[in-house]
């Protein structure tokens, strides 16, 4: 019914629009005065957590870009090795596991039967499980070692926006927690990267506030078949998120890229007046990247493509190669995709009902999705 969204035309809009209580709801509770995680509810003792040598990410679809961007963060900010690996890939490969191995399973619906099916391989071969998810009680977080749930609220449209940006959340607070125990690289990095996921959820609000040029983007592509996003570091999972969202809502052919593989093939798909939605780093820090990523938005440009820009608020370089620009807040590299995801949420949205496509419930698809 029209109360149960909130007064929104579709659950989709309603929960997009609860991402910054969300994501602070992820927070709460979590942070302690000094700034420090305060994660005991995560019953793995941290001795068992000081051993691990080896973190393994399963998950499914938007779940899955979520555990790509996880992996960034833990290998950066915590130094061991980590994978990211599609759950229903898993199993079936006999990935190597023992007691030194944490395995995360991330799930918004915490059935999804591919997951599950991964993290009891896992556990069969001795590796402890840590489910992040959003569902009490349901069975992914039951059959786990340990949970941290996502607080997003139910979320109801089948497209995943406010549980992916909560599982971000979760996954930065595990990377940080596994740093803390361990006491690796815990310093002034460590420190300020806190205090802006803090912050983020008044980031997320200034995008929110900014959406009405992207929406009306999204309806002047209303005709078009194919929309490509590229985008480099954590900003490619964000394009593949980008690209699955559209897929999911407006029945669109869309792709999401790794920008250096751009010359390895995709940039044979240019062509005129293609949309082609670029994820730009930070011009701070790892700027190399950045300079890379704007070459490429020339060398597209070049070849006749329609540049979406989504940058950094103050990141002058791109403006004359954007045909749209779509400005986001400053955060430090890692936490990006709180803030890049959104404007793609919102054009994905805005797309599916400029297409005339039923947003909350698209066909052929399920919320969770429990067979294999
Ligand atoms: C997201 O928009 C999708 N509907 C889908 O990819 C989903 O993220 C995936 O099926 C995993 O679901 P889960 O988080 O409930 O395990």
């Amino acid at each position: 019914s029209a109360a149960e969204k909130g007064g929104y035309d579709y659950f989709m809009l309603k929960e997009i629009a609860e991402q910054p209580k969300a994501v602070a709801d992820t927070l709460l509770g979590r942070i302690d005065e000094a700034g420090r995680l305060a994660l005991d509810e995560v019953r793995i003792p941290d001795h068992v957590l000081r051993e691990v040598n080896k973190v393994v990410i399963v998950a499914c679809g938007t779940a899955y870009h979520a555990g790509m961007i996880a992996k960034y963060a833990i290998e950066h900010w915590t130094r061991i090795p980590c994978e990211t690996e599609l759950a229903s890939e898993f199993r079936y490969r006999d990935p190597i596991l023992d007691q030194r191995t944490l395995v995360v399973a991330i799930s918004q619906s915490g059935e999804t039967m591919d997951t599950l099916m991964a993290l009891r391989h896992a556990r069969e071969q001795g590796a402890k499980v840590l489910a992040i998810c959003n569902t009490n009680g349901s069975t992914i977080p039951r059959e786990s070692d340990a949970v941290l749930y996502t607080h997003a609220g139910p979320e109801v449209a089948v497209a995943s926006t406010k549980a992916f940006l909560t599982q971000l959340v979760a996954c930065y607070l595990v990377a940080l927690y596994l740093g803390q125990v361990r006491g690796t690289k815990w310093g002034d990095e460590i420190g300020s990267v806190i205090r802006e996921l803090s912050q983020i959820s008044t980031e997320v609000e200034k995008v929110l506030a900014t959406m009405e040029p992207v929406r009306e983007l999204a309806r002047s592509l209303a005709d078009k078949d194919t929309v490509l996003f590229l985008g480099r570091h954590v900003g490619f999972p964000v394009a593949l998120e980008g690209a699955l969202k559209l897929k999911e809502l407006a029945y669109m052919h869309a792709e999401g890229f790794a920008a250096g593989e751009l010359k390895h093939g995709p940039i044979a798909l240019i062509e005129e007046d293609l949309p082609v939605v670029v994820v730009v780093p930070s011009p701070r820090g790892r700027s190399v990247l950045h300079d890379k990523i704007v070459s490429n938005i020339q060398e597209i440009r070049a070849r006749g493509a329609r540049t979406i820009v989504i940058a950094e608020e103050g990141d002058e370089t791109v403006v004359p190669y954007a045909d749209h620009l779509v400005r986001i807040p400053a955060t430090p590299t890692l936490l990006q995709p709180l803030v890049a995801t959104v404007p793609l949420q919102v054009f994905a949205c805005e797309l599916a009902t400029a297409r005339g496509n039923e947003v909350d419930q698209p066909r052929n698809l399920a919320k969770s999705v429990t067979v294999e």
